[in-house]
């Protein structure tokens, strides 16, 4: 088979180098990749970025499977531009991306299906969101309705606060049009979980459950991040958590994807939060997590590829996801500065095989990897306890090197 991945983080280095271990994969096209994917067995990395030119691409290279990364090509609507030229593509089509792609959408459609979620109120008009903000109880989240690069939700602790945010996403149109409607929540608390789902719109078959590290310092301070580490499973996903989530998150959630006949063989990712009153849906994402992609897919025993190629038949119902017994982590080494601005285009020293080893701001130049953005790459390793999953990707880490390298110490610590 040959097979196109579209994206170019860690989390697509992850897919590659999972589905590179099918023997019936014989090329896998990054599109654009990064550094170590160009190093990476099989793979090759291509410049086309539209989806015109990921099309042609794929029509004129006989392309046998294209895996959507990220969320804009999707929310874009690559999936149905592939499938109206009877090429095979893994995500969802345009309308189920909104679930990810708006706010609202995704909140309507919880509150319709009745799956277990903050309450909220949706506004276009600014006047009436400031009334409405004038009455609430603090802290109150305000978020984007549109995809904002994970910069889209604050948590406003007084009325000054939220007004502000008002005028930031609605008037100052900070998001370029993704903030003019808002929707305004219920604040809630408690640990956050990830579980990315596999789905063939008739049955969703949730993965092992993991956590991110959003924030850049350790102890969970400073700014939001693309994601500084993750470990799975989650440990606050105990048994009694899961059956709670199965209950009032996914079953409710695959009733309305079958309901609004929405086209969706892709992954579906719950972000949830495990309050008092159990877990809570934060939001839908239509793609796989980033970086909680590199610490499940080496978790996974089942083969990839072939679990994808059951979904876009239609036969999940029929299939099982198998997990090796024990735990996963990831470490992301950042450049200085990261997630404001930072200086690139450093040499970066590190251990080879890459195995273990995923690349993202990366860029390879004559065999040589140099640093090429925010977050340059991930080390991760197994383990038979967290601390020793832990233990080893830090282990990883300590051999690699670059100017103004930076990685949070305490990624897996558990409060
Ligand atoms: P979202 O994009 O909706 O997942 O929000 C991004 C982050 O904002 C989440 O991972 C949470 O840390 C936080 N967040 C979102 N919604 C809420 C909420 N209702 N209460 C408290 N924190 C929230
Ligand atoms: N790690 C969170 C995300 O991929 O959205």
């Amino acid at each position: 088979m040959k097979i196109l991945v579209i994206g170019s983080g860690g989390r697509e280095h992850a897919i590659a180098f999972k589905i590179s271990k099918n023997p019936s994969v014989h090329k896998i096209f990054c599109a654009p990749g990064n550094g170590c994917t160009a190093l990476e067995n099989k793979c090759e990395n291509i410049k086309e970025s539209s989806i015109d030119d990921l099309l042609n691409f794929a029509k004129d290279n006989l392309i046998d499977l294209t895996i959507v990364g990220p969320e804009v090509p999707l929310t874009e609507g690559i999936v149905d531009v592939f499938k109206e030229n009877n090429l095979k593509i893994f995500g969802p089509g345009k309308k189920a991306a909104m679930l990810e792609g708006s706010k609202a959408y995704s909140k309507e459609f919880m509150k319709k299906y009745n799956v277990k979620t903050a309450e909220y109120e949706v506004f276009e008009d600014k006047e009436k969101a400031i009334t409405y903000l004038e009455k609430s109880e603090y802290p109150i989240v305000i978020k984007a309705d549109g995809l904002a690069a994970g910069k889209g939700v604050v948590i406003c602790e007084d009325f000054k606060e939220a007004k502000d945010v008002v005028e930031d996403f609605m008037v100052n149109d900070r998001f370029n049009g993704a903030g003019k409607k808002i929707v305004i929540e219920e604040f809630l608390e408690g640990p956050e979980a990830s579980i990315l789902s596999i789905t063939d719109g008739e049955t969703i078959i949730p993965f092992i459950s993991s956590k991110d590290h959003k924030q850049i310092y350790d102890g969970n301070l400073g700014p939001n991040t693309g994601g500084m580490g993750a470990i799975a499973p989650n440990p606050y996903c105990t048994k009694e958590v899961l059956k709670e989530f199965d209950e009032n998150i996914l079953k409710p959630t695959l009733k309305g994807i079958k309901s609004e006949n929405l086209d969706f063989k892709g992954i579906i990712f719950f972000g949830i939060m495990i309050t008092k009153k159990g877990p809570y849906l934060l939001e839908y994402n239509a793609r796989m997590g980033d970086p909680e992609t590199q610490v499940v897919l080496p978790l996974m025993k089942t083969d990839f590829l072939e679990l994808i190629l059951e979904s876009l038949k239609g036969n999940l119902k029929n299939s099982t996801v198998e997990w090796k017994d024990g735990y996963s982590t990831c470490v992301v080494a950042a450049s200085k500065g990261y997630p404001k601005s930072y200086d690139k285009g450093f040499n970066i020293e590190i251990p080879k095989p890459l195995e273990g080893v995923f690349g993202a701001g990366v860029k390879e130049e004559k065999g040589i990897l140099k640093t090429n953005g925010g977050r340059v790459l991930c080390t991760q390793a197994l383990g038979k306890s967290l601390k020793e999953s832990i233990d080893a990707a830090y282990g990883k880490m300590k051999k690699i090197d670059f100017q103004g390298i930076y990685y949070r110490k305490d990624i897996g610590k558990i409060s």
